[in-house]
């Protein structure tokens, strides 16, 4: 079910002391779902430039799934590895050189295969520059979902299409993680979005979250529709979703259309004489969060949350994402 409710946010607690050990959930080997065990570990240290999270909340990404299963971007694993790129928390400790965060802060964070170990763990040591107070409009649980879809759905809009006001843009896999936050920045630029949802409750939620027109990229055909909204050509496409269904939205693009995709998407997008594809990856750093806060405020985002399950329970979670049709994001109760 989609939850549209939010979590008020602890903007200051008393920091804990630290333990010296802490629950995770982890894998000793690669394989399915059932590898990610709930184990004790020691609570990572801190290198001067980082900040230890307290963790509230953890985003579940294909990302994790794909890792958990033996994708290694970072060359040679390490075990026990805990999982997670991102979520939100509060400040428990911070390195001798950080002066912008203070114990007790909220603040959500971004860290992909952090090599001291992700968000699936009651502490996750990430560098401060990575890490950002939590916007005042978003609940803990909401921050924790959207440091990765968020920078994503943002850089996507803004600096991969740079979308401008009365522009016809394409969302394709508008109900997923990146897509539901995608919709809000592109209405927040002044475009006119037509949102490529999965099935009629994707459909409707992309309704609320402002689409201008949402059809299901499923079983609807996205070529007539976008010659309706757009009779002069689509100006651009974000693509979250490849396949068919992307090879439409191709099509629908006028001479000077412009497609962009966050790397991951498959299959990929291929390429088309004369049409521009940018492929891309989220880019986090202190600019990049100041960014996200500012579009996260001005659209008073909404963050649709298909499930939130216990950290002991992160293997549900995994299985869960595996049927797919997830309408928003899968986060983990950490705390
Ligand atoms: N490189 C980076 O920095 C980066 C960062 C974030 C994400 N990514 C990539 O971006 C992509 C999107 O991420 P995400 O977290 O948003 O994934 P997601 O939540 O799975 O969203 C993808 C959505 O596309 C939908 N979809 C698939 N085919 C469709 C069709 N024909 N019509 C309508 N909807 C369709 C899926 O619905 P169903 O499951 O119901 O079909 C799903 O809701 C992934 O490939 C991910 O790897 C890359």
């Amino acid at each position: 079910m989609t939850v549209l409710t939010k979590t008020r946010p602890a903007r200051k607690t008393t920091a804990p002391s630290v333990p010296a050990t802490m629950r995770a959930a982890a894998i000793e080997r690669f394989g399915g779902p059932e590898m990610l065990q709930v184990v004790e570990l020691p609570v990572p240290t801190l290198d001067p430039g980082e900040v230890l999270i307290a963790v509230h909340t953890a985003g579940v990404g294909s990302w994790d799934a794909d890792m958990r299963a033996g994708w290694s971007p970072g060359g040679k694993p390490r075990f026990p590895m805990v999982l997670g790129t991102d979520g939100s928390g509060h400040i428990a400790a911070v390195g001798s050189r950080v002066r912008r965060f203070h114990s007790g802060d909220a603040v959500y964070a971004y860290s992909f295969d952090n090599p001291k170990g992700g968000f699936y763990a009651e502490y996750v040591a990430v560098a401060a520059d990575k890490t950002a107070p939590v916007p005042e409009v978003l609940g803990m649980k909401e921050a924790g979902a959207i440091p990765t879809t968020g920078l994503t759905a943002l850089q996507g809009i803004d600096q991969a299409l740079h979308v401008k006001r009365a522009e016809s843009v394409i969302i394709l896999g508008a109900s997923g993680g990146v897509g539901t936050l995608a919709v809000q920045f592109a209405k927040l630029r002044g475009a006119r979005v037509l949102a490529i949802a999965s099935g009629d409750d994707g459909v409707k939620l992309v309704r609320r979250l402002g689409a201008d027109v949402a059809i299901d990229g499923h079983h609807e055909d996205i070529l007539s529709t976008a010659r309706e909204f757009a009779p002069d050509g689509i100006d651009a496409v974000l693509a979250l979703a490849g396949g068919p269904a992307l090879d439409q939205c191709m099509e629908a693009l006028n001479r000077s259309g412009r497609l962009a995709y966050p790397n991951g998407v498959e299959p990929e997008p291929r390429k088309r004489r004369g049409l521009r594809v940018i492929p891309y990856d989220a880019v986090a750093g202190v600019t990049e969060f100041a960014q996200l806060n500012r579009a996260v405020t001005a659209a008073k985002l909404r963050v649709p949350i298909a499930a939130a399950y216990p950290l002991q329970d992160a293997a549900e979670a995994h299985r869960r994402l595996a049927e797919r049709h997830v309408l928003g994001k899968i986060v983990l109760r950490v705390r």
